[in-house]
């Protein structure tokens, strides 16, 4: 280190050593220790449920820790509640966005200041003061829409905003740009190296690799809650960080298709709703895996969404393995043997306050019950192997799924797809937030579903991973499709050139 370290701008921003947390018998955090230093990006990795989220809440007095030393700015803090945390200058955007469905853009922007000395006059103050902050920031957003018509990547982007806006010199990321496209997330990026040339210190936690060698100077690693190594970017590639993030080498796997491509299992025909997409035609066959590609806004979530009778749409027919199938909600999905993992877990996806086990068997129950009883032994034993397969990391099947690490919660996402035994899946975003690891095995389920003799719908804002996993894939431009192409003959340029 530096000799000057008496002089307030070299003390680190952060330095914390040994800091522990228990929840109950859960012991999520028994060595937690990084130092951020000031107009740095500092990257914090670890597989699902290792433990980071869980230290950035005590960082920012969300939880209390149990034991360790956490020293802010050269002070010693033991936070009891976020305000502490907000005085001292640091912001958290957490992994899950913070719901706050009828307010606008601008109010919850000034959510908790809009009362204070400098507080606005009226609503027309305060729009113009959002207009020009997310102006400022490069973010293309209307201050009066409601939050909740906007895109998960859209709340996401007003999250950002909000912590910018407080002037924080500790900025505090835990996957922000997992739902967020490769455009917005540039604009992002170029939002985080602007606070760093200020000398705000950035903790950045990201399960996308190509992410962190964009953006981030030094990483710190955990695992099983304990730190494991630091050091800068620079001198580290993407296969030494997977080899610490994961503790195993994984090699690189491109998918091979098994089944020769010739009967249809699922044709879609004439699909539109208004605005949001018109005439989507495609057809995936048995032993397909189909990507969808687009941009933000493109409408790929929003055809998927109708597609699974989770939202609108005006006209167009379905037909699975020949027969016409009328979808109307995701019940009648389901039973028609199609089945969605979905990218807004929290609203859409899970019942939070529910355990696992009742989560993965929700949309079963129908399976284990007979006249009316449902089989409790089959349905455990279902839900044991499901979390095996996909490694959900937790106390048991009946911890609430709020009390997981945000992967793992995904994990459950899928585990409930999958009880439902569906013949077609439609994944949207299936692996944001899951660690390198969990990914993996989630491609080689997708691989394995498909191979035997079922189909899929893929859709990615990663482009490495859409073209690893998919057979084709088609490009949504403007809620049309634009292009079709072949996986192993495309490339990311391409892709990103036909989408926009
Ligand atoms: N409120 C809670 N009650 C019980 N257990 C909890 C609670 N919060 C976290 N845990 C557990 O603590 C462990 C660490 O979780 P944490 O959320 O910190 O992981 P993470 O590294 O952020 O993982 P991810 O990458 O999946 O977000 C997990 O096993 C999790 O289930
Ligand atoms: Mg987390």
């Amino acid at each position: 280190m530096d000799n000057t370290s008496a002089v307030g701008l070299s003390v680190p921003l952060i330095h914390a050593e040994g800091v522990t947390k228990s929840y109950g018998g859960v012991r999520a955090l028994l060595d937690g220790r990084l130092t951020l230093r000031r107009g740095e990006v500092h990257a914090l990795l670890g597989g699902n449920g290792a433990g980071k989220s869980t230290f950035l809440s005590i960082l920012t007095g969300i939880v209390r820790a149990d034991g360790g030393q956490v020293n802010i700015k050269g002070r010693p803090v033991r936070y009891m509640r976020p305000s502490d945390a907000l005085a001292d200058g640091i912001a958290i955007i957490t992994q899950e966005l913070s719901a706050q469905p009828e307010m606008t853009v601008a109010q919850n922007l000034f959510l908790g200041i809009e009362n204070n000395a400098a507080g606005f006059l009226n609503d027309r103050a305060m729009i113009a003061d959002a207009k020009k902050l997310l102006d400022t920031l490069g973010f293309d957003l209307d201050p009066n829409a409601k939050m909740k018509r906007l895109s998960v990547a859209q709340q996401q982007i007003v999250e950002i905003a909000k912590a910018i806006n407080r002037r924080s010199d500790i900025l505090i990321m835990d996957e922000p740009t997992s739902a967020l496209g490769d455009r917005e997330t540039e604009i992002l990026f170029e939002a985080i190296r602007r606070l760093r040339s200020n000398g705000i210190g950035i903790i950045y936690v990201s399960h996308r690799l190509t992410d962190i060698f964009q953006i981030a100077d030094r990483y710190t690693i955990f695992g099983d809650g304990r730190f494991v190594e630091t050091g800068n970017i620079a001198d580290i590639d993407r296969a030494g960080l997977i080899r610490l993030i994961v503790g195993r080498t994984l090699p690189d796997q491109v998918r091979e298709q098994k089944l020769a491509v010739t009967e249809p299992l699922l044709e879609v025909r004439d699909f539109s709703a208004a605005t949001l997409f018109t005439d989507i035609n495609l057809t995936v066959c048995k032993g397909e895996v189909l990507g969808i590609f687009g941009l933000m806004g493109a409408g790929r979530s929003e055809f998927a969404e109708a597609l699974f009778g989770n939202a609108r749409k005006d006209r167009g027919e379905v037909k699975l393995n020949g027969q016409p199938i009328d979808i109307k909600s995701p019940t009648d999905a389901l039973s028609a043997g199609i089945a969605m993992v979905t990218e807004d877990r929290a609203s859409t996806g899970l019942i939070l306050l529910s355990s696992i086990r009742d989560n993965i068997s929700l949309p079963a129950l129908r399976q284990f019950s007979r006249g009316g009883i449902i089989k409790g032994k089959a349905e455990a034993a279902s839900v044991r192997a499901l979390m095996e397969k996909l490694r959900v990391k937790a106390a048991s099947s009946a911890t609430r799924v709020r009390n997981l690490s945000g992967g793992n919660q995904q994990k459950v996402v899928l585990a409930k797809c999958l009880n439902t035994s569906p013949k077609f899946l439609i994944c949207d975003e299936p692996t944001r937030g899951v660690d390198e690891g969990a990914k993996r095995e989630i491609y080689a389920f997708l691989a394995d579903f498909a191979s035997r003799g079922n189909g899929a719908l893929f859709i990615s804002s990663e482009v490495p991973e859409l073209i690893a996993n998919t057979d084709r894939i088609i490009v949504f431009k403007r809620g049309s499709i634009v292009a079709e192409v072949k996986s192993a003959e495309t490339s990311q340029e391409q892709l990103l050139h036909l989408a926009s």
